[in-house]
């Protein structure tokens, strides 16, 4: 397939220095923000939503400013998870002004914009064709929002992926080297082998992978206050790069993703004290010298 590079004549359209002054101006709407992390696995529904607000709650707390860019415009999860599914766009000083969680995550989700009852449309010329501009499309949408909002002075801007081991490469070429991975896997081998995949394409980029969580690590009982044994595996994950931590599968989190509730008002239960602990070693891992 051709890249823009390869096109030789463009008729006029511009297209090489559009896509470069594209690329200028989402990069100095970026210019701010300290450290880009997306947060990816490869593996669905393991948690990358889930994790991904919830560390940003952890270090909101800390006194970190933090926004979050849902980047599953088909299956948008923080609107409702953040609470911010009726929020409206409003225009800043330069640029749209992004809506805020109570506890002041600022967040873009699709499911502010369209509701849960419809589907993004991706119009397509060509009939069986769709999927040819599918990838071209999201792209294309996830640059105009990048430089469409006012993402300020950030210390994190994380990036929640849908899943997929090729879409989670192709968001490392988008986003480029400036953006650090974050990985999730459960404590299956059918999860793991998964994330395993995406960690060796990714070490193909010249993105830093700081390391995977281990989520729904135990169950929480909340009845005997243990973390008892969820899934039968070994212990040892297989996975070449750093576990940042564990955190347990707890239905009272499940509840307050349901409901757009933060962690601020999680009481101090071992899954809060496992985010909080993920969280700092992510700013660890971050802050620490590339190899
Ligand atoms: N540690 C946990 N404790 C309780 N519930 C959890 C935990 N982790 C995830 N969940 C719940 O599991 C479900 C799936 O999580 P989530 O949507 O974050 O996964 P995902 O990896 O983002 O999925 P997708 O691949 O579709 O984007 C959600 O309902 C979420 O609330
Ligand atoms: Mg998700």
């Amino acid at each position: 397939m051709k890249r823009y590079h390869d096109i030789v004549g463009d008729g006029g359209s511009r297209i090489l220095e559009q896509v470069a002054e594209q690329r200028t101006r989402i990069a100095d709407g970026l210019a701010a923000v300290r450290h880009l992390v997306a947060v990816g696995s490869g593996k669905g529904g393991v948690g990358k939503s889930t994790l991904t607000l919830h560390l940003a709650g952890a270090l909101c707390a800390r006194g970190l400013r933090i926004a979050i860019l849902d980047a599953d415009f088909n299956g948008p999860s923080q609107a409702r998870m953040a609470g911010v599914q009726g929020a409206l766009l409003v225009p800043g000083s330069h640029k749209v002004s992004l809506p805020r969680t109570r506890n002041g995550i600022a967040v873009f989700s699709m499911g502010s914009v369209i509701p849960e009852s419809e589907a993004l449309e991706f119009e397509s010329t060509a009939r069986g064709e769709s999927h040819t501009w599918r990838a071209t499309r999201e792209f294309a949408l996830l640059g105009e929002i990048l430089e469409s909002f006012e993402w300020g002075a950030l210390d994190l801007l994380m990036f929640d992926l849908p899943p997929g081991a090729e879409r989670t490469v192709q968001y490392a070429d988008f986003l480029g080297p400036r953006t650090s991975f974050l990985l999730v896997t459960i404590p299956s081998e059918v999860a793991r082998g998964v994330v395993a995949r995406s960690v060796a394409a990714l070490s193909k980029e010249p993105n830093r992978l700081l390391g995977y969580v281990e989520n729904m690590s135990g169950y929480y009982c909340r009845d005997c206050n243990t973390v008892k044994p969820l899934f039968v595996s070994p212990d040892d994950s297989g996975l070449e790069i750093p576990c940042l931590g564990t955190v347990p599968f707890d239905p009272e989190l499940a509840r307050h993703c349901d409901m757009g509730i933060p962690l601020a008002q999680l009481p101090a239960t071992p899954v809060g004290r496992a985010l909080d602990h993920v969280a700092l070693q992510l700013l660890d891992a971050l802050d620490r010298e590339p190899d």
